[in-house]
């Protein structure tokens, strides 16, 4: 059975326009499905809509909002209303790295709503529709920086830590009633982002950087069939070192000293 028989014709990718999120909507597109697709800006977002409108043939409606913002969370949901979406998958996300006081209140607030309000709100808006038509399928994209505490990365990690287990608890709550979620949870992944981010040094427990178009079709081949999942093989060994072997004051040792090492943090920052 194809996405679009199983889950209905059209999907929507909040945090489309670049990245693992447009590959996403890419992967959707080569499904048949009609696309919403969601980001700050306009131009980068409308190309990738008329890319994928003219290679795949299908539908693309563009949505150019902050998803930080509250009153935009609520118009998408005014906007969405009538619309039967299949499938959804929320990408965006705030990251800052770096000493956790020396990060704006702001900024804060807005990873807080981009990472856990946003999703939270829009899972309560397509779910309750999903599982009255009793079919449906939702993707949080998580990082394997919430799969323990990451120095250096704290709201983040903690905000991806929010996701993935919205995600599990969901799995378990839905899955008798047609709806297939699952919580994605990637490693460095080849993207605009995680390039920018410049990390600057590799080591042993550096990880394997996957491409986001193996990281959408790794989910796709997932979705229904478990809660989470950690993409890529080199990922899920690592994660089996740092999560069973190890103990986890070791596990989160390792993980604050590499975001140090990889983006050069100095320790007196930190105050
Ligand atoms: N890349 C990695 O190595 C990696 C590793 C682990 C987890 N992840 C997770 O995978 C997801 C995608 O990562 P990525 O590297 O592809 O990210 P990215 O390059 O930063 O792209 C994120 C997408 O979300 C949009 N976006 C960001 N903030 C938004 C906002 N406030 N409102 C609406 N749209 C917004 C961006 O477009 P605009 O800028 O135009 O808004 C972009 O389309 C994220 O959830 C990230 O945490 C990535």
């Amino acid at each position: 059975m194809t996405l679009k028989e199983k889950y209905g014709g059209k999907a929507l990718v909040a945090g489309a326009s670049e990245g693992i999120g447009a590959a996403f909507a890419e992967y959707l597109a080569s499904e048949g499905m009609d696309l919403i697709l969601i980001a700050r800006r306009e131009g980068p977002l409308n190309r990738s809509g008329d890319d994928l409108e003219k290679r795949y043939g299908v539908n693309v409606k563009c949505i150019p909002c902050d998803l930080a913002e509250e009153d935009t969370q609520q118009a998408l949901e005014k906007e969405l209303a009538g619309m039967e979406i299949g499938i959804m998958v929320y990408n965006a996300a705030v990251s800052y790295i770096g000493p956790f006081m020396q990060d704006t209140p702001d900024n804060q607030t807005r990873a807080v709503q981009v990472n856990i309000a946003a999703p939270l709100r829009l899972v309560r808006h397509f779910g309750e529709k999903m599982l009255e038509r009793r079919r449906g399928a939702i993707i949080l994209m998580t990082s394997m920086a919430g799969l323990q505490g990451s120095g250096f990365l704290s709201l983040y990690a903690a905000g991806k830590a929010f996701s993935r287990v919205l995600a599990e608890s969901l799995w378990y709550e839905w899955k008798s009633q047609g709806v297939d979620v699952i919580g994605c949870c990637a490693g460095a992944t080849s993207t605009p982002g995680y390039t920018n981010s410049r990390p600057a040094k590799k080591n042993l427990f550096a990880p394997a950087v996957l491409r986001p178009d193996q990281l959408a079709a790794e989910c796709f081949k997932r979705l229904g069939k478990q809660p989470s999942f950690i993409t890529g093989r080199a990922n899920r060994i690592a994660s089996c070192f740092m999560h069973r072997i190890i103990p986890l004051k070791t596990a989160v040792n390792i993980m604050g000293d590499n975001i140090r090492k990889m983006y050069g943090i100095d320790d007196r920052m930190s105050r």
